[in-house]
């Protein structure tokens, strides 16, 4: 039996690959920073959470590292930890990077120390391309990264591609554009959308606030993201891959799509911080803009080419955004009305 290591279990793809690998027969160890209470909601509903093993270790502690290495001996390390908030970056720049990339070297030291066959998976991003706007995106595209948050992954990325280089370590930089589910933390734009329009549809009456809605992502389905890390690291060697569905839509589309999902037919007024969006058939205002949401500085559109990754591991997204905002819409819906609490 194999085990696995996933660092930030309790995060929505450390749910969803977690239940992945244990039905393809790991052993799964998940970390968690110490705190009073738990959240393991993602793992409940996926109902798994007692068949994964949870280990408190904190990222910024190479002692901890170094402990959970030596204890498990895992074969696969998913490293998914991450302070993944991009709008907190501007604000925790320096946590941002700790938490992001110095603790990639921990783990990347630890695993030197331990042991260098465990191979290693680095959660990167797209956000890593963030200015370059004029082109889909892949493994060999220039990065422009737009944030603290995109810097601190670039840093990882280098470092994980170096420690591959320099010592030979198996590491994978997984580049996955972004990824959501009914999973999604409830901060992250889809999921905002969704949770926010469940509650307008079941009659409450405060319309969503976003800030810029005509940014426009490369959004797919986090299991079918999670299932693309494992196939990385069951290949003969090491290398970076893109996870993408190549086409991307406008926030202001994606609201459009979950609302049709339930029965709600939006249009637009205004321009800029001015506009709102109605509900044509019962008239009650569904969005305002909200320039609180504004970034320092924003990433208007990213679009990625996962060519190499359906060429290599034969992967490919199965749903599509349409099918996601619907899914997730429904989910959040039926959450609401059996008077779940929105987590
Ligand atoms: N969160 C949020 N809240 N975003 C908003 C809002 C709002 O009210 N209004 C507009 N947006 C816009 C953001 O400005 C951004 O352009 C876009 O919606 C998507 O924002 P997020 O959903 O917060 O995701 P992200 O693209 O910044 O980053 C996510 O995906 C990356 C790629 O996989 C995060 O999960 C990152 O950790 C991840 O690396």
């Amino acid at each position: 039996m194999k085990t696995a290591l996933i660092t930030g279990i309790t995060g929505q793809d450390g749910a969803y690959l977690a239940r992945h690998l244990i039905n393809e027969g790991y052993r799964v160890i998940g970390t968690k920073r110490r705190s009073a209470s738990t959240n393991t909601w993602r793992l409940d509903e996926l109902g798994i959470t007692e068949r994964v093993e949870l280990a408190t270790v904190e990222m910024l502690e190479f002692g901890n590292i170094l402990s959970v290495l030596q204890e498990f001996r895992p074969d696969e390390i998913y490293n998914l930890a991450a302070q993944s908030f991009v709008g907190v970056s501007f604000e925790q720049p320096i946590f941002t990077m700790e938490a992001n990339a110095v603790a990639v070297y921990r783990l990347l030291e630890a695993i030197r120390i331990v042991d260098p066959e465990i191979r290693l998976y680095q959660a990167s991003t797209s956000e890593m391309y963030g200015g370059i706007t004029t082109e889909s995106c892949g493994e060999t595209s220039r990065f422009y990264p737009k944030s603290p948050y995109a810097v601190s992954k670039v840093a990882a990325h280098m470092a994980t591609t170096n420690y591959r280089e320099a010592h030979q370590l198996f590491c994978c930089n997984g580049i996955l554009f972004n990824h959501e589910s009914p999973l999604r933390g409830a901060e992250f734009v889809t999921r905002k959308i969704t949770t926010n329009l469940a509650r307008l549809a079941l009659g409450d009456d405060r319309p969503l606030r976003l800030g810029n809605i005509d940014a426009r992502r490369d959004w797919g389905y986090a299991e079918d993201y999670c299932h693309g890390m494992h196939l990385m690291m069951t290949r003969d060697n090491p290398a970076d891959y893109v996870l993408a569905t190549g086409t991307a839509i406008s926030v202001r589309d994606f609201v459009i799509h979950a609302a049709e999902a339930l029965d709600m037919q939006l249009e637009f007024d205004g321009e800029g911080s001015e506009e709102t969006a109605h509900d044509t058939r019962t008239g009650r205002c569904i969005l305002r803009i909200d320039p609180e949401h504004y970034r320092p500085a924003e990433v208007n559109t990213l679009i990625g080419d996962a060519s190499k990754a359906r060429q290599e591991l034969d992967w490919a997204p199965k749903i599509s955004v349409v099918e996601l905002a619907g899914m997730m819409a429904h989910k959040d819906y039926n959450r609401l009305k059996s008077g779940a609490a929105i987590l």
